[in-house]
């Protein structure tokens, strides 16, 4: 069991993901002979990888070690058989604002931005695009933007226009598990709409680490290449393999009553004075708290709480295009479904009541 004292809204707050906790649920699901993976092959590791397959719809899943490497790489095999190496992505993806341009410095592709830095991306912004495009990259949810999902309509067509002109349709679904619900759709109808898809085994799945990249099998062969040449071949990835597997069977069945708990959250914090969430009702478990403070004025009175035994709301905290304002992330998981949820209203209302108080001092 985690630390039922430990009193955190933040999803991977490390005190409640103590090792041995972790080790013992591994061991609880472990047979007695089940062989290792061998660099990656066999053991648990084919197991997830064919069971992510089927889950996706795909022909075929290699595991990889992080998100990043499994993007990264389906977008650079989709150039290397097109003429162009420019791939297209929205402003505050991932790959463009956390990777550190490994798309460019390793892959030598071209970004391009798409759509506006603060709204989802939109069909006409496509047919806007006047240069020939190797891949588009959609982020479901988009994380940076409060976890905002276009309608499915809108996806549709836009994924539909990418794949008519033989550009390839690549989906970030590190949190496909958060965005289902919405779309009350199965996995695999979503990633139908996509020729390659990635997809995180340690966010809201819980597991330790690492990602799956699922698609066409000539492509995922292709794809185990990339990862032993830039170095992701682990001799034994059945640990983090396991794990992901324990998160399928526990987290993935309630997911809708994250985002649903999720929802009541944002709903108790709609009448709290200089509080606001973003989007106002969350299309996933995932949403944005913004307060009206400045960040250093929100962290202080963050710090100050905690030392005085409070609640822990974030582990990081971002700044907004307002100077005043500041905000953070949540994240709805098993853990946060254990906190009453008047508890985390008040505690967020002290916050930004101390926030203010720090930033008028
Ligand atoms: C939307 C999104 N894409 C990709 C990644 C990269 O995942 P990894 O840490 O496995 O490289 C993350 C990680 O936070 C993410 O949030």
């Amino acid at each position: 069991m985690s630390d039922a004292s430990v009193r955190s809204l933040a999803l991977h707050d490390p005190r409640l993901r103590l090792p041995a906790e972790r080790l013992r649920v591994l061991l609880s699901r472990v047979d007695e002979d089940e062989l290792p993976d061998d660099y990656g092959r066999g053991g648990a590791v084919q197991r997830l990888e064919d069971r992510m397959a089927t889950l996706l719809g795909k022909e075929a899943a290699v595991f990889m070690p992080t998100g990043a490497m499994a993007s990264q790489v389906a977008l650079r095999l989709h150039a290397d058989i097109r003429t162009t190496r420019v791939i297209g992505f929205h402003p505050r993806a991932h790959i463009e604002v956390h990777e550190r341009k490994g798309y460019a410095v390793v892959h030598q592709l071209i970004g391009k931005q798409l759509g506006d830095h603060d709204r989802l991306l939109t069909l006409d912004e496509l047919e806007a695009v006047r240069e020939p495009l190797a891949a588009v990259l959609w982020e479901l949810p988009q994380r940076d933007l409060g976890g905002l999902l276009p309608e499915w309509d809108s996806l549709v067509a836009q994924t539909a226009w990418a794949r008519e002109r033989g550009i390839a349709a690549h989906l970030d679904g590190a949190r496909i598990w958060e965005a289902q619900p919405y779309y009350g759709r199965s996995h695999a109808e979503i990633a139908e709409l996509f020729d390659t898809v990635y997809v995180s085994l340690y966010k809201s799945l819980g597991g330790l680490g690492g990602a799956i990249l699922a698609g066409p099998a000539a492509l995922v062969e292709h794809a185990r290449e990339w990862r032993a040449r830039l170095g992701g071949q682990l001799h034994n990835a059945w640990p983090l393999a396991m794990s992901a597997e324990a998160g399928l069977d526990s987290h993935l069945p309630r997911m809708h009553d994250y985002w649903m708990h999720a929802r009541e959250l944002a709903a108790a914090l709609s009448d709290v004075p200089g509080v606001s969430t973003v989007p106002h009702m969350p299309q996933t478990p995932l949403f944005h708290v913004h307060i009206d403070a400045p960040r250093e004025a929100l962290d202080a009175a963050h710090a100050q709480l905690i030392h005085e035994g409070g609640m822990r709301l974030y582990r990081y905290s971002r700044t907004t295009t307002h100077p005043e304002r500041s905000r953070f992330e949540v994240t709805v998981g098993a853990d946060a479904m254990r906190l009453p949820v008047e508890d985390v209203r008040d505690a967020i209302d002290e916050l930004a009541r101390a926030a203010r108080q720090h930033h008028n001092a």
